[in-house]
């Protein structure tokens, strides 16, 4: 999946128009989930300052804990396949109909995720979040852990 870096990152910044286009594909990659024991389907779609745009999508395990959230696999991916490209912005899109939305309650990125986002992208980069609308990695994660 590409998209035409020309209007669309500017100095790094991303306009509203592809951060809508970035949120359907995430939208679209929850259809990629693989969620058997949480039936909880999350895609996630980042955009890389090459234009590329990865997807990624919530992996399960029978052994609950090796189970990988989408963010984490779509930044994961993102970064084997185009080691030399910078993440711009990375859109989210948690559960479906069937599951009962309290608010931001079950739709925000977990904690994990934000850290791993923050090794890969910068303060005012924007994620957007289904439901919720597009944030500074910076607000979801004012402190994260560094070395
Ligand atoms: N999950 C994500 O994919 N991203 C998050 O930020 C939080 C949780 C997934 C993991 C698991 O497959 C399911 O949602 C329920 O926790």
């Amino acid at each position: 999946m590409e998209y035409s870096p020309i209007g669309t990152i500017v100095g790094g910044m991303i306009g509203q128009d592809a951060i809508k286009r970035l949120g359907e594909d995430a939208r679209g990659a929850r259809a990629r989930a693989y969620a058997p024991y949480s039936k909880f389907r999350v895609g996630a779609a980042v955009l890389l300052d090459n234009g590329a745009v990865v997807l990624g999508a919530n992996i399960e395990n029978a052994s609950y804990g090796l189970t990988c959230c989408a963010e984490r696999v779509a930044i994961f991916a993102a970064r084997s396949q185009h080691p030399g490209a910078s993440i711009v912005a990375l859109a989210v899109s948690a559960g479906d109909d069937s599951h009962v939305h309290d608010g931001e309650q079950t739709r925000m990125p977990c904690g994990a995720c934000r850290q791993v986002m923050v090794e890969f992208m910068a303060p005012t980069a924007q994620i957007w979040i289904d439901g919720v609308g597009a944030r500074p990695l910076g607000d979801l994660l004012p402190a994260p852990f560094k070395l």
